[in-house]
């Protein structure tokens, strides 16, 4: 789709205060995730990033999309200001993927940011130093972020080796490369190019070219498929390229990576049995939701989405991917030429949608399959070399994004709450204290020096109090849902303890109505309220069968579910914070 250009407004507070905060700049790799979202937003058919010392140095990333206008640029840096939507209800026909306004206004707090742009060349606007002035550029933008966290020492700090955060400036470029496949990217790190991703005509080749793996190109396969609302595509290795852990099974919804633990089961139920030996599969899973039936707006990353047919999407996921690994198999066993498909009749797909492409003749086969048979061996060794590799490096990247969340909310609070009569004498933007701050150890303990003495801090259960505490103090702080969930009650019973409750549940901010006799819609949920709906008939239907501890039941489980659990690795800003607050807890540890 041609992405038309459309001027930046600023939205109303009624609108921005719909919208879930986003996340704060944390690394280079959010960085580098905002701008290039922001260049494929602007229909950009190039992309080039570029990076020099893990990104703390410069990153700049360029594109050849529709640009900014001088007044687009004079207001691009402020708060919730955006050209992709005026109001809340146009998240229902998001075609974007930014929506917040607020990415260039949290660079620009924490870094230099410069931007040249135009809307046609070579007659040009550069903003720098919050002033623009005329420059020259042929097409689209180029923004450049130098110097990040240049006047927050402390943030600089918990950053890593410039190695280790170049790997995860590459792997967002990898991430957002991979859904994008018809736009040509370059990587470059100190000025070489690194990465180059011409447009390709497939997702399975740009998979394939983007992950570099060591098998066949002819060992993947992509398949499409459709449902009611939705459509995907899977590129799947076949049942002969084999990996020791979950890494590689992506899922995207609307060109976003999000991490949605169900899809990836999903995908690994339907390989189930082709993967003997504990093996799961190659897989990336590009799922299209229309935009009204998935909502982004409940994580600050958009890493998470609700969507509205999940069981269906489900499903079709694990039938597509068993129906596939059957028919490959049964293929394969047949000591015939011809592929017979009533072997996989039963799960319901149609034929023609779900072959795998490209069908080849047995003779092929046979030698393929002897090949993969051999190779497979060689790679196995391979990979397990390669796996360990990547454990460390992508281990680490998805515990961060997996707190990022909490974190942010306890960077914010933690501001607020930061006590003056603290003496210790931490830079201005981070969390005085007054403790040697050790480490996190074992994946359960953060480990504090203070007066002479060890503390060992239980990160769950700390955790957990931390959050109980937060959410008592902020009754009725609530995030609004722009897809509501959905309750059926089972009994007159249960809907009687609803009604009973309805005030408690308000005041914990949750919104919740009776739409008819057994069905109850809510369509919001305290702020820190983490779950399914399953969850949520189990805090409002169940919690409600034991009238006395109510609200604390609710807080409780609700700061469980949102806390880490035993063996996050925790980001060292994230397990630092938490030491700051478990010694300002009421009665600490
Ligand atoms: N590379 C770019 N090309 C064209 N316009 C851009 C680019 N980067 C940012 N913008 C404009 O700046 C606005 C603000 O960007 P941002 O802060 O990332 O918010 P959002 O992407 O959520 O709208 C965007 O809505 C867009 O209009
Ligand atoms: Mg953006």
């Amino acid at each position: 789709m041609k992405k038309q250009y459309k001027a930046i407004i600023k939205l109303s507070k009624e609108t921005a205060a719909k919208i879930a905060a986003g996340e704060v700049i944390e690394r280079p790799a959010s960085v580098v995730r905002e701008l290039i979202d922001n260049a494929i937003d602007a229909g950009a058919s190039k992309i080039f990033v570029e990076i020099e010392q893990g990104g703390i140095a410069s990153i700049r990333v360029s594109d050849d999309g529709n640009g900014m206008s001088k007044e687009d640029l004079e207001i691009c840096t402020q708060t919730h200001t955006t050209s992709k939507i005026k109001n809340a209800e146009d998240l229902l026909s998001l075609n974007s993927l930014g929506f917040r306004g607020e990415a260039l206004a949290s660079i620009q707090a924490v870094s230099n940011l410069e931007i040249t742009s135009t809307r046609e060349g070579p007659a040009a606007w550069k903003l720098a130093l919050n002033s623009v002035s005329p420059a020259r550029y042929n097409k689209g933008s180029s923004v450049e972020v130098k110097n990040l966290f240049a006047n927050f020492p402390a943030r600089k700090k918990f950053l890593k080796r410039p190695q280790y955060e170049a790997a995860q400036c590459r792997q967002i470029f990898i991430e957002k490369a991979l859904p994008h496949f018809e736009i040509e990217m370059r990587y470059f790190v100190e000025g070489a190019n690194r990465l180059i991703l011409p447009a390709h005509n497939s997702l399975k080749e740009r998979c394939l070219a983007a992950m570099q793996f060591k098998e066949e190109e002819k060992l993947f396969y992509q398949i499409e498929q459709e449902g009611d609302g939705f459509n995907f595509s899977l590129v799947l290795g076949s049942p002969a390229v084999v990996r020791s852990d979950k890494r590689n099974i992506y899922v995207f919804v609307n060109g976003r990576r999000i991490n949605e633990y169900g899809l990836i089961q999903a995908i690994n139920y339907g390989a189930e049995g082709y993967f003997p030996n504990g093996g799961f599969p190659i897989a990336f899973l590009f799922l299209e939701v229309a935009p009204s039936r998935v909502d982004f707006n409940i994580h600050p990353a958009k890493k998470e989405a609700k969507f509205e047919d999940y069981k269906e999407i489900h499903r079709a996921v694990s039938s597509t991917v068993a129906h596939f690994y059957k028919q490959k198999t049964v293929s394969s066993l047949l000591k015939k030429d011809e592929f017979d498909p009533t072997f996989t009749e039963s799960l319901g797909f149609p034929q023609d949608e779900i072959a795998a492409k490209p069908v080849y003749d047995w003779s092929e086969k046979t030698r393929l399959y002897d090949s993969m048979l051999k190779n497979n061996f060689a790679q196995s060794v391979a990979g397990d070399f390669k796996n360990n590799y990547d454990k460390e490096g992508n281990n680490n990247f998805s515990q961060n994004n997996f707190h990022r969340n909490n974190h942010d909310n306890e960077w914010n609070n933690f501001s607020r709450n930061n006590s003056p009569q603290n003496n210790f004498s931490a830079p201005q933007d981070f969390p005085q204290a007054d403790f040697k701050f050790l480490g996190q150890f074992c994946g359960t303990f953060i480990a504090v020096e203070k007066n002479d003495a060890l503390y060992i801090i239980d990160q769950h259960a700390t955790h957990e109090r931390i959050i109980f505490e937060e959410l008592k103090a902020n009754l009725g702080s609530s995030q609004e849902l722009l897809i509501p969930y959905k309750i059926e009650t089972e009994s007159e019973k249960e809907d009687k303890h609803i009604r009973k409750n309805l005030d408690d549940l308000k005041k914990l901010g949750f919104n919740i109505r009776e739409e008819k006799k057994g069905l109850w819609i809510i369509s919001a949920v305290p702020i820190r309220w983490k779950g399914c709906e399953k969850d949520l008939y189990k805090d409002i239907v169940e919690a409600g069968k034991n009238p006395e501890g109510f609200m604390h039941n609710i807080l409780a489980t609700t700061a469980c579910r949102a806390a880490c659990k035993d063996g996050d690795i925790l980001d060292p800003i994230f397990a630092y914070n938490l030491a700051v607050k478990a010694f300002a807890l009421p009665e600490p540890l």
